[in-house]
Formats: structure tokens, sequence, C-alpha cells
């Protein structure tokens, strides 16, 4: 890889975005019960990027300056071609790291071919190491399916694997023990999530489910040393290490620890919709410029520059009132 510029989507407060997360999908194999309703309507196929048109995009935005860029979905292993494109990103001169997050579903085939894509590091989401809370949670999902994901993915090794839990008050918070231990004895990472209240999802009350970083810390403390780090994966997630073990432990917390001020990247949704923030509806249409007739690759670059003017300071989440973001998880990946 040659040496990388330095980047030039800067925004009104200064923060360098050189971050890009794509959605390449927003459909999924699973329900979960924090992300999507039981019943969803996907988007129509003419709606979405093609997979030659995210790769375009990608493109753009590792030539802008974009280091990192990790693939989401939905679930993004479901989308046919989904490997070709990650193999295709991977070998961008200039991009340090493509990851990818995903629920594992998948893993068991896709993992040898997604070593082969320079991918570095896999986040798969794991909230419960019990058979029928998982299927509770995801609606859809089959627990060991994506345990023995996660073993293939062990096995194929890549630099790290992180597992993503989002941890509900009365449904999975007495098992954050267990997953730390659970990490620690595939030495592998972990990050607890809290979770945050994109789109109306029924039957399910985000405010009582609420259970914040702090207690979760608490509780660990009571069963393992945890011990602050200063590593730092360009994301959210703040570090703990546990000593004697291969394990970091990460606290993402959107309600309880804002982590705007450091934000250092943007979401390029299925639709095309450049979103400048995970909390906030502002967006550019990069699917219309792409589309226009007057197609103009230096006209495509600018707009993607003169976005960051309009990148919000922070999100605002409010677990007790009605969600003012009533796209779901799934448009953007989180
Ligand atoms: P690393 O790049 O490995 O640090 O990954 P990550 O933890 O940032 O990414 P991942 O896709 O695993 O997401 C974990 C959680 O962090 C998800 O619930 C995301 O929604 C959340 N998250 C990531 N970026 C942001 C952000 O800018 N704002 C908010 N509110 N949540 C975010
Ligand atoms: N709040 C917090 N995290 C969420 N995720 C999905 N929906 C939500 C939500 N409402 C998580 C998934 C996955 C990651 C990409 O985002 O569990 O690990
Ligand atoms: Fe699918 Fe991930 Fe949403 Fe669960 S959180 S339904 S696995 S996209």
């Amino acid at each position: 890889m040659k040496a990388q510029n330095p980047t030039k989507l800067i925004d009104r407060f200064g923060r360098k975005v050189d971050y890009l997360r794509i959605s390449i999908t927003d459909r999924c194999d699973f329900r979960c019960v924090y992300c999507m309703a039981e019943e969803m309507t996907f988007l129509p196929r003419q709606q979405i990027l093609s997979l030659e048109e995210i790769f375009l995009l990608a493109k753009t935005f590792v030539e802008l300056g974009v280091k990192k860029i990790r693939i989401t979905g939905g679930e993004p292993l479901i989308r046919k071609g989904a490997l070709e494109l990650l193999q295709q990103i991977g070998a961008l001169e200039g991009l340090r790291e493509l990851v990818l997050t995903t629920n594992g579903s998948q893993l068991v085939t896709a993992a040898p071919i997604l070593k082969t894509a320079n991918l570095k590091r896999l986040n798969i989401s794991l909230d419960t190491l019990d058979a029928a809370k998982f299927k509770a949670i995801t609606r859809t999902g089959d627990l060991q399916t994506v345990l023995n994901g996660i073993d293939a993915a062990k096995k194929v090794g890549f630099e790290r694997i992180k597992l993503n839990a989002v941890i509900l008050k009365n449904r999975n918070h007495d098992e954050v023990g267990d997953l730390v231990q659970f990490a620690i004895d595939k030495e592998i990472d972990i990050s607890f999530i809290e979770e945050m209240p994109l789109g109306i999802v029924e039957k399910h009350n985000r405010a009582e489910a609420y259970y914040s970083s702090d207690e979760i810390r608490a509780d660990l403390e009571s069963r393992f040393t945890l011990q602050k780090s200063a590593d730092n994966t360009g994301g959210p997630s703040d570090y703990y290490v546990v000593p004697n073990t291969q394990t970091r432990v990460g606290f993402i917390s959107p309600h309880s620890h804002n982590f705007c001020s450091t934000c250092n990247r943007v979401r390029l949704t299925v639709e095309g919709r450049l979103l400048l923030c995970l909390g906030n509806e502002h967006s550019i249409d990069l699917k219309a410029i792409l589309r226009a007739p007057d197609f103009n690759a230096d006209n495509l670059k600018q707009a993607i520059i003169d976005s960051m003017e309009i990148k919000p300071e922070k999100h605002e989440f409010n677990v007790k009132e009605q969600p003012i973001i009533l796209r779901y998880m799934n448009m953007t990946g989180g």
C-alpha cells in the first residue's frame, strides 16, 4: 500500500473524517428486537446502489483521504456479490483498513474468503450465550450457527475479532460476566453497547430496557480486573484490558458518555444517502449525483467535501421519548 493522503474531509468543528461506514444491504436474516420491526419491508432493487456504484463511491472516498472502511448492513454477507465487493475494496490503494460488522450467520462458509479480501478485523454481534434468549432477541437467529461462525473466523486468523453485545435490562444484563469469560476463552475482544433509539419497534420499551455502561462495568468488576487502556480502534469504544488475557473489553456509551467530539466517521446508506451523523437526519443524496445524466467525478468529490459543512456537532438520543430518528438501524448498520 502506498503512502496515505491527509483527508480532505474536515467539518466545521475541525473534526477530520477518515472513516466511512457503508451499509451494503438493508436486508437481514435476523430481526433483532432493538434493530427492526418483526414485519419489515425492504427496499426495492432499483432504489439501492449497485455493487459497481458502491465500489466507485468507496474509491472516491479513499481518494479524498478516507483510511478506514467498515462494511455493514443489514447483514452484509447475505448480499449477492458481497465477497467480491470486499475483495475489490480491500485492494484499494491508500486504504489502511477494511473491516466488517456481521451477525455471524454466514461465517462458516464466508470466513476463508473474507481472509483473502485483505480484511483486518471482524466485529460479530453476540448478545447472549443462551439459545432460547438468542432466539428471543434475534427472533429468527440460531445461536449454534453463530458460535460455529465465530470458530470459523478464529480458525482463519484475523488480526482481531470483536464481539458486539447490545445489553438490555432484564433480557441479557445478567450475562455480561459470562460473555466476557467467553471472549477470554476465545482470545477475542468484546464491546458492550447501550441501545440507541432508532426506529419505532413495537412491543419493546427502550426506557425500561436501558442498562448503562457504568452499571455493566460495575457488574464486571465483581468478577474481573479491568484496566483502562489507551487503545483506540478509531471507533467509539472506550477500552479496558483484562490483565493476563488477550481480551479487551469496550464500552460504547452513546447515552452516558458522549463520544461525538472525536467523531471521525460518516455513513453511506444502501440507498446512496451520505449520512453525516447516526443520530441525526443530515444527509446528501449521492445516488442522485451518481445517476445524473451529466455525471462528473469532480462534482461528486466536491459534493462530498461540501457535505462536511452540515455534519452535526452531536447526536441527541432520548430513550424516554418516541425516537426522532425514524430510520431503522439496518439502514445504516450502526
Ligand atoms: P471499531 O471500528 O472496531 O471500533 O468498531 P465499532 O465498534 O465502531 O463498530 P461496530 O460496527 O462494531 O459498531 C458497534 C456499535 O457502535 C454499533 O451499535 C454502532 O451503532 C455504534 N456506533 C459506531 N459509530 C457510532 C457513532 O458515530 N455514533 C453512535 N451513536 N454510535 C456509533
Ligand atoms: N442500538 C445499539 N446498537 C444496535 N445495533 C443494532 N441496533 C442497535 C440499536 N438500536 C448493533 C448491532 C450490531 C451493531 C452494528 O449495531 O447489534 O452489533
Ligand atoms: Fe440484523 Fe444486525 Fe439488525 Fe440484528 S442488529 S436484525 S443482525 S442488522
